[in-house]
């Protein structure tokens, strides 16, 4: 650095401090600067000579919330689309024209980093994916992020923050692994105490500049003093090679990598092919497989699940997996313990993938004693139903373990404390618990009979009972166990009715219409809360279910008052995603033909039926795939104009909107 003019004043570390706290407010807050970036620039580094550790070096942004406050994100953080193996990858990279990019996915957190009239601004974590949490003042302490870049623009650089394996090697103390140590270390208030666990930021995303392709970002990122995840273009027949190398270089690395992530490279073929609320579609990740371990099956066990289906466990001679020993392995249904031809004695693969629980990959070695299914359930007896892939135990009112494991899916998800499967078995037992409803009615003087019950446990379990006496509408309806309705559909339905008397009232046709619907879902759903009817008229005289705002679908859109039914099978999408971008653009799904169907869309491959003959004695627009997709694309293209045009008239307002050159 340049000496100081020996007419600046020499100021002390406090007075250099105030002065710049001055200097910050008046640039970010007021945005009326009182001197050029370079004297600004000059004193900054002034104080860094002198205080390095100073909080106003940590604090050169707007007067923004602290460690932690909430960030609205300016383009949504999506997360990523994933495939486990090469035919639906090249499923994938036949929707674009173009090379791809190829990256490491590495296991560590996604972080935005926003930098506005060539500052950096504020940094936030991905948080909801629209709300982030402030990590500023800490990513201002990393040696891969430039506090200054040389654009004038609103810009964004995303990337993966993650601890390398060999400083999470050397901490002393009980940190569970990279990932979590990363994200407690990213909300460290001390800044010595922060610098020491030695995070590290490589950026894979760029958003606000004009270019082309995904390898220009990196070079841009490059050129502004990032360190870019590492990167190649490949080819699509170059995909699986490219992965497998990743594979191979998989322990070389020092963080984890969990997958290798493929984009389309070119930035106009990832407008068009656009994103879903979930993920963008130009972008997939290729998940790594898990660890997996050769074993011997010695022997099967039925368990009972909450609907009566009966899934087998495999027993399997102990073995290391991940670090832990594994002994019981899901063999998944009895569709698989065929399919898979497996028999006792078998030389099996056991795999675990994403740390769920180990399962059968592959039989080796077949074993010499078959494997039949039970000829009754295990725990109520009554006789088992082989049904297809599954064995049933038809018996739902007589079934302790279906009892049980009902009881315990509606304390967990109404989330009831205390009542664990031990309890849960004995309160049974002794006629206290037999229905959901029973739980609001338990006394203390109930439990009090019980052997290693005090007083105090009671009360407590009574009052965790009475804090669930107010339920969501999306958690009572998923509480409910219908099948089919999992948390996703629960929410679904929830924000598209509103109210549980809506819901009850919804025809399967209906039901449809909805995300994620097909015409068994809403089937199950819409037959599982009849049969159920008796269950939610009980809980209703316990249990408020509040109802929840009502999601307006789409007003207006390209295609809005439009439903599309489509039949034979697409070749160049997945049905569900014709299904989810005609319901972005307003449009709708429909179940059945009628005379009010807007469009028949007809697959490219597979036959087209009966719908196709229904379609035409109606006089209801037919499309062929080809057609089907002009007509998306056009609606997509008028979309975004009107977007950008309605953009265009916010930002002249709010000046410093990010110009996300890929959003969608
Ligand atoms: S591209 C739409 N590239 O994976 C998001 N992501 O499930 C596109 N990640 O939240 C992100 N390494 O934090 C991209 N090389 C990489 C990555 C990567 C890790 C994370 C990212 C994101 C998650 C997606």
């Amino acid at each position: 650095m340049e000496p100081l003019p020996s007419d600046w004043p020499t100021w002390d570390t406090g007075r250099l401090e105030a002065e710049i706290a001055g200097h910050n407010r008046r640039y970010w807050d007021d945005q009326a600067p009182s001197i050029s970036d370079y004297d600004y620039d000059r004193l900054v580094e002034r104080l860094r000579a002198l205080a390095p550790e100073s909080p106003v070096l940590r604090a050169m942004g707007p007067t923004i919330g602290a460690l932690g406050a909430p960030v609205e994100h300016l383009a949504s953080m999506l997360s990523l689309d994933k495939t486990y193996d090469e035919d639906s990858l090249q499923k994938w990279a036949a929707k674009f024209e173009g090379e791809l990019v190829m990256t490491p996915k590495i296991d560590g957190l996604a972080c935005s980093i926003r930098y506005t009239r060539g500052r950096l601004e504020v940094a936030a974590t991905r948080g909801s994916g629209e709300i982030g949490e402030d990590v500023t003042i800490n990513i201002r302490l990393f040696d891969d992020v430039p506090p200054r870049i040389p654009v004038d623009e609103t810009v964004e650089v995303r990337g993966e923050v993650f601890l390398p394996l060999s400083a999470f090697h050397a901490l002393e103390g009980d940190f569970a692994n990279p990932r979590n140590t990363a994200a407690g270390a990213l909300k460290q208030k001390n800044p010595d105490k922060f610098k020491a666990f030695g995070l590290r930021f490589f950026a894979y995303d760029v958003l606000g500049v004009p270019i082309e392709t995904e390898h220009e970002k990196f070079a841009c990122a490059k050129a502004w003093g990032f360190v870019p995840v590492e990167h190649a273009l490949v080819r699509r027949d170059q995909v699986q090679a490219g992965y497998e190398a990743y594979v191979a270089r998989r322990d070389d690395f020092d963080f984890e990598i969990d997958g290798v992530v493929f984009k389309a490279n070119r930035l106009d073929e990832q407008v068009r092919l656009g994103a879903t609320a979930h993920h963008p579609r130009y972008a997939i990740a290729y998940k790594l497989q898990g660890e997996s371990a050769t074993t011997v099956l010695r022997d099967v066990e039925w368990s009972v699940s909450r609907n009566g289906v009966l899934t087998p466990v495999g027993i399997v001679e102990p073995v290391k997996l991940s670090g832990a020993t594994v002994t019981r392995i899901s063999l998944h249904n009895w569709g698989l313990v065929q399919s898979k031809g497996l028999s006792l004695d078998a030389t099996v693969v056991a795999m675990r993938r994403g740390g769920v629980i180990p399962y059968l990959e592959a039989v080796v070695k077949p074993g010499d004693r078959p494997i039949e299914p039970p000829a009754e359930c295990p725990s109520c007896g009554a006789a088992a139903e082989v049904s297809g892939d599954l064995v049933w135990c038809r018996n739902p009112q007589g079934c302790r373990a279906q009892t049980i494991a009902n009881l315990n899916h509606y304390a967990k998800v109404v989330d009831i404390e205390g009542f664990g499967q031990v309890w849960l078995e004995k309160l049974l037992d002794a006629g206290v618990l037999h229905a959901p409803p029973d739980f609001y009615r338990i006394t203390a003087q109930d439990l009090v009979e019980f052997d290693r019950m005090g007083e105090t446990l009671a009360a407590k379990m009574v009052a965790a009972v009475d804090a669930r006496r107010a339920v969501s509408l999306p958690v009572f309806l998923q509480a409910l166990g219908v099948r089919d309705l999992g948390k996703t559909a629960a929410t679904t339905l929830a924000e598209r009715y509103g109210t549980l008397d809506a819901v009850r009232a919804a025809t399967p046709e209906a039901l449809t219409e909805l995300s994620k619907f097909g015409e068994l879902v809403a089937r199950h759903v819409t037959e599982g809360l009849a049969e159920k009817a008796h269950l939610i008229d009980a809980l209703l005289e316990h249990v408020e279910v509040t109802p929840v705002a009502v999601r307006e679908k789409p007003r207006g859109g390209p295609l809005f008052g439009k439903s599309f039914l489509f039949t034979g099978t697409l070749a160049r999408m997945r049905r569900e995603d014709a299904q989810d971008r005609v319901i972005a653009l307003g449009g709708t799904a429909a179940s059945g033909v009628s005379k009010n169907l807007g469009y028949l869309v007809v697959g490219s491959e597979g036959k087209a039926g009966s719908k196709l003959q229904k379609a035409e004695k109606a006089g209801v627009p037919v499309l062929s795939e080809d057609a089907f997709v002009e007509l998306l694309e056009r609606a997509e293209a008028e979309s975004r104009a009107t977007r950008s045009s309605e953009a265009q008239a916010s930002q002249a307002q709010a000046p410093d909107g990010v110009a996300g050159a890929q959003s969608p």
